[in-house]
This record gives C-alpha cells, sequence and structure tokens, in this order.
C-alpha cells in the first residue's frame, strides 16, 4: 500500500486475483444461461463501470450495453431509502433480455425499485449481476441471480465502489479506516 489513497484502506476484502477469477466465472455463467440470447447489458451508475467493463468482456455473447443512473445514497454510507432516477435509459428495452449489473446489493431498495421499473416496461427477462452482496443488510425481497461475493456488514470502496465518490479506481475491495470517513 503506497497511494495516499491506498493509506486510508484498513484491510482488503477481495483482492485483484480473487476478482479476476470470479468476473471470469460470472461471465461463462451468464454466457451460459443466455446463449443464443442477444441481452442488453445494463449497468447501474457509477458504481459499476470496472465491474461491468470486466464482465461483458468475459461473457462473449452478442450483446449491446446501456447505462442508467439511480440514487439512493446522499454521500453517506446509509441508504436514504428512497430512489429516483438520475439518467435514464434512451432506447425502448420492450421484448429485451436485461441483465441489469450492480455494485453490490444492500438494503435491495435500489434494484427492488430497478426490476420493477424494467419490467413494467416490457423487458422479457431481468437477470441481476451484483459483483458483491451484503444479505445481512437486505430490507427488500430481492435476491440477485449471479453474486460475486457475499461481504459483511462493512462498509467497502475499490473496483468501482465509492465513499464520497473517491476510492473507485482502487483495484481490489477495500474496508476504509474509520479516519478515511469525514465528517
Ligand atoms: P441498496 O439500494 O441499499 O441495495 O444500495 C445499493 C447501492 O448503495 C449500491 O449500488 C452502492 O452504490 C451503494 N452501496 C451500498 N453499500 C455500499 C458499500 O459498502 N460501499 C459503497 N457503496 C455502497
Ligand atoms: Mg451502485
Amino acid at each position: 500500500m503506497s497511494s495516499e489513497m491506498e493509506r486510508d484502506i484498513l484491510k482488503v476484502l477481495v483482492s485483484e486475483e480473487e476478482l479476476q477469477r470470479r468476473v471470469t466465472e460470472l461471465g461463462e455463467a451468464l454466457y451460459q444461461r443466455l446463449e443464443g440470447k442477444e441481452p442488453l447489458f445494463l449497468g447501474v451508475l457509477k458504481g459499476c463501470f470496472v465491474f461491468m467493463a470486466d464482465l461483458v468482456r468475459a461473457c462473449q455473447l452478442k450483446c449491446d450495453v446501456e447505462f442508467m443512473a439511480l440514487s439512493s445514497y446522499r454521500g453517506a454510507t446509509v441508504s436514504s431509502g428512497k430512489v429516483e432516477v438520475t439518467q435514464d435509459l434512451c432506447s425502448p428495452i420492450e421484448g429485451r433480455d436485461l441483465v441489469i449489473v450492480e455494485d453490490i446489493l444492500d438494503s435491495g431498495t435500489t434494484l427492488a425499485f430497478l426490476k420493477e421499473k424494467l419490467l413494467a416496461r416490457g423487458a422479457a427477462s431481468v437477470t441481476i449481476v451484483t459483483l458483491l452482496d451484503k444479505p445481512s443488510r437486505r430490507t427488500k425481497a430481492i435476491t440477485a441471480d449471479l453474486a460475486g461475493f457475499t461481504v459483511p456488514d462493512e462498509f467497502v470502496v475499490g473496483y468501482g465502489l465509492d465513499y464520497n465518490q473517491q476510492y473507485r479506481n482502487i483495484p481490489y475491495i477495500g474496508v476504509l479506516k474509520p479516519e478515511a470517513y469525514s465528517s
């Protein structure tokens, strides 16, 4: 750990090697599930962007890629419980097989809202892929179809996940030192 940013990391939860290995497995599992289809990969910004880039390359299906931005966090480490669409899709999704790509499934508020919205818009199917799953904090009845790693109830950063919009470019999943949480 050398950079100024990395000095804020208390411990590594999932290493770069573990991430790479698991994302390859997830890509192959998705390929098998959706073989013969041309899904639309729908990334939930901003946290998905690193995972999504690796996942689509690990899954050699003919597909297209879109992004939506949803917000339920207001710079805090606890969800506000309300979800807003801050950036919507520009193309119709009727009849499409969707793969939602999310960084972490926490309370489930975001994905429960999104899944319902997409099905209401006429998606043929919705497959949820999340890199991390924090089942201990779930308040909504929603599960991922594929999850990379189950993590304990700790706030994690890196590989796309942020604290106050920072630390997304740390290449592994880590836990911040308490003093890194500014008030
Ligand atoms: P949910 O709606 O509570 O499931 O929260 C999902 C969103 O909250 C994720 O997409 C993340 O953006 C954010 N989030 C939840 N837990 C963490 C965490 O430990 N680190 C960083 N972001 C998190
Ligand atoms: Mg997110």
